[in-house]
């Protein structure tokens, strides 16, 4: 039977009656993020400080009592209806037109152990997919939050990020830390989420660039990453490999760097050391900077952390590397790659009077090498996942 179409006009619950003959009991939204700094940080028990973004995915969803969890989506053909009861998605092998709904589905498997059940879900996002703003985190909070009201889970925020990372590494397959969600679903609007990836603890920094005469430029440089290939999960095994060596829980441990770098033989290890207890102590030194109201200092800390992930880290890719060089040429106060890396965006700072003649540069440089124009985001820090309706 041909499945009604979903309209991709008019509200987002006008929408779910049309694709499923019933309105939802509500709409939730969840937000992308960009991370200020600290990158790689997280699954080495460190800190983060990323904002959440106004772009996310929102979720109408009605609850379900027949243990299936229904899945469409405005932005994809492919309709998925599946058992809240099942064996991890991943091991299921879903074709490319329905991957996309492994993680709503995922979502609902892991939460399903804490007392939730099946749901409709009609899915809506403004988020670029591959772009390294975490639209995949952004998906599974939107669901967590709409599966946790619609069955009255018992979860806090803090243990909700968990349960949507859990999700990701274990029904996906994709071995991330706990920034992303906890970005989505912690953030508040005006601060920066200074995040202890260890303890979970958290507490909200001001960032606002527009008061110090800054503006802090997204740049989609479109060279997409897909981050369930090799090379992140090859990061986090390295990592895990040098902390071992070095007889600590995680590189968040490491109080000696030059003694660690003299214990490691191997100097791709060291590399990795290297980059991530600079990067732990680069976070400290940026939540002081914004305390104290240093925003320009924090250019800085911006180039030092993209040398170090491009150099040390080697996550960074051409087009990161240009939009960063040319940016400082053009007179931006730093400028550094985020995400997982090998594809995805790079943030600017730079003196507002100055961000047009930046945007410029970093087109025309990359109309001079025939890439893909770049494209340019918003970037307001804003309230993090909440329910719409
Ligand atoms: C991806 C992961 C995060 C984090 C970053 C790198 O976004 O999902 O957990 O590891 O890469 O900082």
């Amino acid at each position: 039977m041909d499945l009604p179409a979903v309209p991709v006009t008019g509200s987002l619950a006008e929408s779910f009656g049309a694709a499923f003959g019933r309105p939802p009991d509500g709409v939730w939204h969840a937000p992308g993020r960009v991370n200020l700094i600290g990158e790689h940080t997280d699954y080495n028990d460190g800190f983060v400080l990323p904002f959440a973004l106004s772009r996310g995915v929102s979720v109408a969803a009605a609850r379900r009592d027949d243990g299936l969890i229904e899945v469409r989506s405005r932005q994809a053909a492919a309709a998925v209806t599946a058992p809240v009861d099942g064996p991890p998605v991943v091991s299921e092998g879903w074709p490319d037109e329905r991957s996309w709904a492994a993680y709503p589905v995922g979502v609902a498997r892991v939460l399903r152990e804490h007392g939730a059940g099946g749901a409709t879900l009609l899915i809506d996002s403004d988020l670029p997919q591959g772009a390294g703003l975490s639209s995949s985190a952004a998906l599974e909070c939107a669901t967590a939050l709409a599966l946790r009201d619609l069955h009255g889970v018992q979860a806090g925020r803090p243990a909700l990020a968990r349960l949507a990372q859990r999700a990701e590494n274990e029904q996906v397959g994709m071995p991330c830390g706990l920034m992303d969600q906890s970005a989505s679903l912690l953030c508040t609007a005006g601060h920066a989420l200074m995040l202890d990836c260890r303890s979970g603890l958290s507490s909200q920094v001001p960032f606002d660039p527009a008061a110090a005469g800054l503006t802090l430029l997204v740049v989609d440089t479109r060279a997409s990453h897909a981050l369930t290939g090799g090379e992140y999960g090859r990061r986090r095994a390295e990592c895990e490999e040098a902390a071992a060596l070095l007889g600590v829980a995680a590189l968040r441990d490491v109080e000696d760097l030059a003694g660690a770098l003299g214990t490691l033989r191997d100097p791709v290890l060291r590399r990795r050391v290297q980059h991530v207890v600079t990067e732990n102590h680069r976070v400290e030194a940026t939540v002081g900077l914004l305390r104290a109201g240093a925003l320009p200092e924090f250019g800085a800390m911006l180039n030092a952390s993209h040398l170090s992930l491009r150099d040390q880290f080697e996550v960074s890719w051409p087009e990161a590397d240009a939009t960063v060089d040319t940016a400082l040429l053009a007179g931006a106060r730093g400028g550094r790659m985020v995400g997982g890396g090998f594809g995805g965006s790079v943030i600017v700072l730079t003196p507002a009077d100055r961000a047009a003649k930046v945007r410029d540069a970093i087109t025309a440089a990359y109309a001079e090498r025939s890439w893909t124009p770049p494209e340019f985001l918003d970037a307001v820090p804003s309230q993090g996942a909440h329910r719409l309706s």
